[in-house]
């Protein structure tokens, strides 16, 4: 009787471990975190990489996608990829600049000439290799740059000179380098996540924002402006983030694939701007809005005050210049 229970008990273990064993070994459920609405570009091609991984791996693989900010803001998400507790991200460089502050320089004012330089830019060496920084000081493994276009000004109120501005709240993505340009500029800049902005302007708690022409556009963010500044002022990368501990938890095939298709899909986002961003300059030409197209020179030495701070904080703006 024994030796029939112990060979049953032999053959359970063996079955559950023959299970196992078919099982695919490292299925996984990924989240993916954002804070763009649902129709945005970043969160489009966030859905595009998490539907492309489920096909190429035949199912193996889910990654579920949470926009508007659903899993928190960035510094909670950023805190989230530290620990573990979230897998993936999309995010604006804001948390990895805080840590990294060569990711500041991306900011610099007119770094880019242009949308399609600026995509030239994020594409190449420096501010590829500047990715390789991640792992260690942030905790978090870097794997391409998206981007959000060109930064504009919309502004209630006549705006001809810079000094318009002067003492004007104007509305920010929350972080330093922006911060400073516009401080630089003599204004009081106002920190405030997307979702606040349209209220903000409509009922004057802030003088003007700083935006893409595609949500100036799409989000109708002119409604309650009288100028709108195409400026062309900076460049807003987006980066892809994979959580360094999820990475390691990964074999190199995964890596692999998950470098691949998440890279192919953020540089997707660059390549949609370069290519849509004339036509809502062109959208925003026609509003009957005073439409008032300027270049560095109508910031004066704000712009050499800003480089002169960043250069104090990190060497990559002359490499990339070059
Ligand atoms: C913003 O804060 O202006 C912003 C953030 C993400 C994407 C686009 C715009």
């Amino acid at each position: 009787m024994k030796m029939i229970k112990k060979a049953l008990r032999t053959s359970v273990i063996g079955l559950a471990l023959a299970g196992l064993m078919s099982a695919p070994a490292h299925a996984r459920d990924f989240k993916l975190g954002l804070l763009t609405p649902t129709n945005h570009i970043w969160t489009q091609a966030a859905q595009n990489f998490a539907d492309e991984l489920h096909t190429s791996s035949e199912g193996e693989h889910k990654v579920s996608v949470f926009p508007s900010s659903q899993l928190g803001n960035e510094a909670q998400m950023m805190q989230m990829l530290q620990s573990g507790a979230l897998d993936m991200a999309f995010l604006t460089l804001a948390e990895v600049s805080n840590r990294v502050p060569d990711f500041g320089i991306l900011y610099a004012p007119y770094l880019a000439k242009d949308v399609a330089d600026a995509g030239r830019i994020l594409k190449d060496d420096p501010a590829r290799s500047m990715l390789d920084q991640l792992p260690v000081k942030a905790g978090v493994v870097g794997i391409g740059y998206g981007m959000g276009g060109l930064r504009q000004i919309v502004s209630r109120g006549k705006v001809e000179t810079v000094s318009d501005l002067s003492g004007k709240k104007i509305r920010i993505t929350p972080f330093g380098p922006i911060l400073d340009f516009y401080e630089a500029i003599a204004t009081a800049p106002t920190p405030m996540p997307l979702p606040a902005v349209y209220e903000a302007l409509a009922n004057g708690q802030v003088d003007a924002i700083d935006m893409d022409a595609e949500l100036i556009v799409k989000l109708r963010y002119y409604d309650h402006a009288d100028t709108i500044l195409l400026s062309n002022h900076m460049m807003f990368p987006m980066i892809g983030l994979v959580s360094n501990r999820v990475w390691q938890q990964l074999s190199q095939p995964e890596r692999d694939d998950i470098t691949n298709m998440m890279n192919k899909h953020l540089l997707s986002t660059i390549d949609t701007y370069i290519e849509k961003e004339g036509d809502w300059l062109e959208q925003i030409r026609q509003l009957d809005k005073n439409v008032v197209e300027v270049g560095p020179e109508f910031f004066g030495d704000a712009i050499s005050r800003w480089e002169t701070k960043w250069s104090a904080r990190s060497n990559m703006l002359e490499k990339l210049r070059q």
